[in-house]
């Protein structure tokens, strides 16, 4: 083979263009107009006939080398190079896509909120409780129904062990690791085992309230209640308080507001009274206070629960329990600027 050619092949396998410029030089080199190949075809008439065939036949190989290199060195240049419009600040933004806050996480956050302002503070426990925050030193009996396998879910490999049924074991861990005076209130998630309709649901919130002091009476407990009333649902609500039954309060109510009686929906909400149930409460237990090392000689004091998912399906006319759990963007999309 021609020495010069084996050379020119040889250069064109090892070209390695580190930039655009030297792509350019290097095409032009050997396919431009005046390029190595068009003088090396131009040759072709000189050279012996014997040889045409075999001189043809490389000087073609080489030319398909050449421009093999170009195409694929100018697409690899082309990708590594910065997109021209990442670098245009003219160029409108990229659509952002924003969250926004689940309506109970809004809701929570206002009634942590009004309890804070009079001085109680957040205080948290663990979702899998043991028997004893969530049942016994809450003055449940042994035979007590609701420790029945139809409301809670327990840990199958441990009895003594489920998801807690209410916030009120927080009430316990409070009390048995700090000394009064106690002012806390406990947001957090709850779990019944209960059939799903539009009105209830296996998992769901409550905030628990717990004040426990010397000479704290069922009147600071109504007070407190009222002041909550008239901040989250307006200066002008009327509550009331109606006897009930919790194993760890004594007296133990049910406070409710005067929400009306005007249309269909205020009967159907209202069940035909005008009052809707807002919370549990009353003064706490001795009993709950010696379980956790409290002297109920010395201290007394009040709890409050409330469900967080009942009053956000007020507020916002949301009118079935399920659609704050099945994370529906179209659902959640509706609350974008409102809250
Ligand atoms: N724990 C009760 C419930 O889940 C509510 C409650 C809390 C009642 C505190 C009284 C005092 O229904």
């Amino acid at each position: 083979m021609n020495k010069a050619i084996a050379e020119h092949l040889r250069v064109v396998a090892d070209f390695q263009p580190s930039n655009a410029d030297e792509l350019e030089a290097f095409r032009l080199k050997y396919l431009g107009k005046k390029g190595v190949l068009n003088d090396l075809f131009a040759a072709f008439k000189s050279v012996p006939n014997e040889e045409k065939k075999e001189y043809g036949r490389v000087v073609n190989q080489l030319k398909n080398a050449a421009e093999q290199a170009v195409l694929r060195f100018k697409s690899e240049l082309e990708q590594s190079k910065p997109l021209h419009s990442e670098n245009d600040l003219t160029k409108t933004g990229d659509h952002v896509f924003t969250g926004s806050q689940h309506p109970v996480t809004t809701v929570r956050n206002e009634i942590v909120d009004i309890f804070k302002r009079i001085g109680f503070s957040v205080s948290e426990g663990p979702e899998i409780e043991d028997d004893w925050h969530n049942f016994s030193a809450l003055n449940f009996p042994e035979e007590h129904p609701a420790r029945d396998m139809q409301d809670t879910f327990f840990v199958h490999t441990d009895p003594d062990w489920a998801l807690r049924t209410h916030t009120s074991s927080v009430q316990v861990r409070e009390m048995e690791g700090n000394e009064p005076p106690i002012r806390i209130i406990a947001p957090g998630r709850v779990f019944r085992n209960e059939a799903i309709s539009a009105r209830s649901h296996c998992i769901f919130h409550q905030i628990e309230g717990l004040y426990i002091d010397k000479n704290v009476s069922f009147a600071d407990l109504k007070q407190t209640l009222l002041y909550f009333a008239r901040e989250f649902f307006g200066a002008e609500t009327k509550i009331r308080l109606r006897p009930s039954y919790f194993p760890f309060t004594e007296p133990s109510a049910e406070m409710d507001i005067w929400w009306g009686l005007e249309t269909e929906t205020d009967y159907r909400m209202t069940k035909g009274t005008g009052w809707l149930e807002v919370m549990g409460c009353g003064m706490v237990d001795p009993a709950v206070l010696e379980a956790s090392n409290i002297d109920p000689k010395v201290y007394s004091g009040y709890a409050f629960g409330l469900g967080i998912e009942r009053i956000t399906l007020q507020r916002f006319g949301i009118p079935d329990i399920r659609m704050l759990f099945e994370n529906d963007m179209r659902f959640l999309n509706q609350f974008k600027g409102v809250i």
